[in-house]
């Protein structure tokens, strides 16, 4: 007969195991040392609530599921951005680049900016923006104050080396840019395919610059279904059909060129490793949730936000969309948990984000 223990001695046990477990948790490394963040609103964390836009969100009821309230993230809760940080293994979301100062940047910083495009002129309808270039300068600032702290170039190069650099953009390309002809002449000087690889080329020279700033390992996006979305639909109407299927033709156009960029950028950059995101989910994933309206009332911003303090839907974790054009915390972590980990070709090509942090 083993010897019971004393409830005394149980509770001390689990105290320890509870201890252990925390001093784990605290001490536990991140896959990667550190993970930088470029991109549009579907990343954005609170770099635009200090510009006059309309692309900005730091209103309820943005953040009702987050525990910060609303920060800026332009969701009910969390991002795919930051589901994907939890999935690396990090303690801490990473900083906005507009609240860097005086915090700690060694782990990472997101420079995503509502609006913004791989375009500079793109978002401009609706107000200032930090476009995809001007997020590269930051990251050049960002960069000057690591190699400072570090006071060691080699150390810095090593790290730069190792971080992860996620890039989510060109949506607003298009649905603040080609798709508003009343205030943009790019739909009158480009054909779908002449703009698509135009884009395309644009975004090449700017991951050669983050390249060329010490980055390796890069996890590029594809366009999700832009003519799916609530307001897409309601400004744009359906024709009948499911989605506005013009829109959804651009996004293909831009995908079908993007993989393509992604293999020749291995093929060029034989020491860095690039890969391509579908950020759109599987049918099977899709339905179980509720993809015809938004959960919030829509109606601020420049149309597509949700109303400031005005009631979103309770069953917030059944709807694809928060807002008009916004996916909702449900959506982000299934979209976060397939860049992360899926085998699937078509959702993570040629490898997935945990492979990526590996390589
Ligand atoms: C910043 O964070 C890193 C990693 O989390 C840590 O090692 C470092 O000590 C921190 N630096 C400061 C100044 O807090
Ligand atoms: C700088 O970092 C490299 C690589 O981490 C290391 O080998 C070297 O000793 C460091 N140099 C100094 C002066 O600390
Ligand atoms: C609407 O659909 C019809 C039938 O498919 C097609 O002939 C027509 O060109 C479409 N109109 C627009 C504006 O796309
Ligand atoms: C890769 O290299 C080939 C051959 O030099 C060149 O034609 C192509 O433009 C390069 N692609 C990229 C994306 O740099
Ligand atoms: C969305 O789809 C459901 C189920 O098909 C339907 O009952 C509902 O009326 C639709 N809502 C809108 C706004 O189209």
């Amino acid at each position: 007969m083993e010897p019971k223990l004393k409830p005394l001695e149980v509770v001390a046990i689990s105290v320890l195991l509870a201890l252990w477990s925390l001093i784990n948790r605290a001490n536990a490394m991140p896959q990667v040392p550190c993970y930088f963040i470029f991109g549009d609103s579907l990343s954005d964390n609170g770099n635009n609530n200090n510009l006059p836009t309309l692309a900005r969100v730091n209103y309820q009821p943005y953040g009702i599921d987050f525990p910060q309230g609303p920060t800026g993230r332009f969701s009910n809760g969390r991002t795919m951005q930051d589901f994907v940080v939890e999935l690396l293994g990090f303690q801490q979301y990473m900083p906005p680049f507009a609240h860097s100062v005086g915090t700690n940047i060694t782990n990472g910083v997101n420079y995503a900016s509502g609006s913004a495009g791989i375009r500079y002129e793109t978002g401009r309808n609706l107000g200032a923006r930090i476009s995809f270039d001007q997020q590269i300068i930051n990251h050049k600032i960002i960069i000057s104050r690591i190699r400072l702290s570090m006071r060691n170039n080699t150390a810095t190069n090593s790290l730069l080396r190792r971080c992860i650099y996620s890039v989510q953009i060109g949506s607003n390309d298009y649905i603040n840019n080609y798709f508003r002809p009343e205030s943009y002449a790019t739909s009158r000087r480009f054909t779908l395919p002449e703009y698509a690889t135009a884009l395309i080329q644009q975004l090449s020279l700017q991951l050669k610059r983050l390249y060329e700033k010490g980055a390796r390992k890069f996890a590029v996006y594809g366009l999700g279904l832009l003519g799916c979305t609530p307001d897409a639909i309601s400004r744009y109407g359906t024709n009948g059909s499911l989605c506005v299927d013009r829109l959804n033709e651009a996004a293909t156009l831009f995908n079908d060129r993007l993989k393509p960029l992604i293999a020749q950028l291995n093929t060029n950059l034989t020491d860095a490793k690039f890969t391509y995101l579908n950020p759109t989910g599987t049918q099977a994933d899709l339905a179980t949730f509720v993809t015809n309206s938004s959960c919030c009332i829509t109606g601020g911003g420049g149309g597509e936000l949700c109303l400031r303090n005005s009631q979103p839907c309770s069953m917030r974790s059944q709807y694809l969309f928060f807002d008009g054009v916004h996916t909702s915390e449900a959506w982000n972590e299934i979209i976060a948990r397939s860049a992360y980990a899926s085998n699937s070709q078509l959702q993570a090509s040629p490898v997935n984000i945990q492979q990526l942090a590996t390589l």
